[in-house]
């Protein structure tokens, strides 16, 4: 027991999250998963399944339900591995429901309003403008700083939302006493933004209206090809890296994500062909990747009583680390202390 408590402190802490919002995308794989299964090891890793994020938007119950289910099953399916990640639904933690109200009152409004992902979502849900979309920055600080987290890798899309996390944690400390870890974003090259086969100026999301546009994990092999085989790029007919042609630029980093060479060995590689090539070749090596994800995740969702001690095992330690944290800041806000 000793020597574990030792490891797991000389190791750094990660954390991340992601919204059972609907089925993960090519881009969550590339930008978040992926990665995410090679950090386990050499890091003390803290994985959720942010369903509190998620109500931010309307959410009919049973598909949020099914979405948490089959979002855990896509995590274990890439390779994240419950033995060495903790692996856990935010509801289940109450904690972050109480750090955040703390942190919700040194919160300035300005801070809030500034954030460009509520202004764009604030934009497309008029109707709906709700408290929580406001607030949503400070329930993700205090996802972070519950675990005092290192680092937090996410998509560049994130990152005023770190700066927050950061400054929520300087100014508890510095008003207060040293209570939190400053956490730091890390954030993945090439992938940290994979965009849209249909419009490579929009990041490739889920909520888009077209399917052409992503790659979904659960796609079949022959769906697949033909989105990546449909997808935009140009008339210069030329592969090259550049920004000129963004269609072209966001394929070969996706090229370059999945099959681990670098940028310019691709763009060797396929000197003097057409896109069609390209495409066909970029194809089978996407199909090829995500096959064993494919039949993994049909498996685990096979098997519903192993996700549910899954997460119930990660609920329990995610909970124990976070009650430390809360205790520590309840007394250091002056809360009186339960005694019985
Ligand atoms: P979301 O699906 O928006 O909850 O995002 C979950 C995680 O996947 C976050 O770390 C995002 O930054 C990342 N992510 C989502 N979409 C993309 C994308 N198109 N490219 C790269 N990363 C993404
Ligand atoms: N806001 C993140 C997203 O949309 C999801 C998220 C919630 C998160 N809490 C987090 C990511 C904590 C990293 C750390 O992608």
């Amino acid at each position: 027991m000793e020597t574990q408590n030792t490891n797991q402190k000389t190791k750094k802490t990660i954390f991340s999250g992601v919204q059972p919002s609907g089925k993960m995308t090519l881009g969550n794989y590339l930008g978040a998963l992926k990665n995410w299964t090679k950090l386990q090891d050499d890091y003390n890793c803290y994985y959720s399944l942010v369903n509190l994020h998620a109500i931010t938007v309307p959410q009919d119950p049973e598909t949020l339900r099914n979405n948490t289910t089959e979002l855990l099953a896509q995590f274990l399916a890439c390779g994240i591995d419950p033995k060495k990640a903790t692996i856990f639904v935010q509801s289940h933690v109450k904690e972050h429901l109480e750090l955040m109200w703390v942190l919700n009152c040194m919160t300035y409004m300005g801070e809030l309003s500034r954030m460009t992902q509520y202004k764009d979502k604030s934009k497309k849900s008029a109707e709906n403008l709700n408290a929580g979309l406001f607030t949503y920055p400070v329930l993700m600080a205090a996802d972070i700083l519950l675990y005092q987290t290192d680092l937090v890798p996410v998509g560049d899309d994130q990152k005023q939302h770190m700066e927050l996390a950061r400054d929520l944690a300087m100014r508890f400390n510095n008003r207060y006493s040293e209570t939190f870890v400053v956490p730091e974003g890390y954030y993945p090259e090439n992938t940290a933004r994979v965009m849209s086969l249909q419009n490579p100026e929009k990041k490739m999301s889920k909520s888009d209206d077209n399917p052409n546009g992503y790659i979904l994990l659960a796609d079949t092999a022959d769906d697949t090809r033909k989105k990546i085989m449909r997808s935009v790029t140009d008339s210069l007919g030329e592969i090259r890296y550049s920004d000129d042609q963004p269609g072209l630029k966001n394929l070969i980093n996706i090229y370059s994500a999945v099959d681990g060479r670098s940028v310019e060995e691709i763009v060797a590689e396929f000197e003097g062909k057409g896109y069609g090539d390209f495409k066909k070749s970029l194809a089978e090596v996407v199909v090829e990747d995500l096959r064993p994800v494919r039949e993994q995740y049909d498996y685990f969702m096979k098997n519903r009583d192993y996700l549910d001690e899954i997460i119930h095992q990660g609920a329990l330690k995610a909970e124990s680390v976070a009650r430390k944290t809360v205790k520590d800041v309840y007394e250091k806000t002056g809360f009186v202390t339960r005694i019985k």
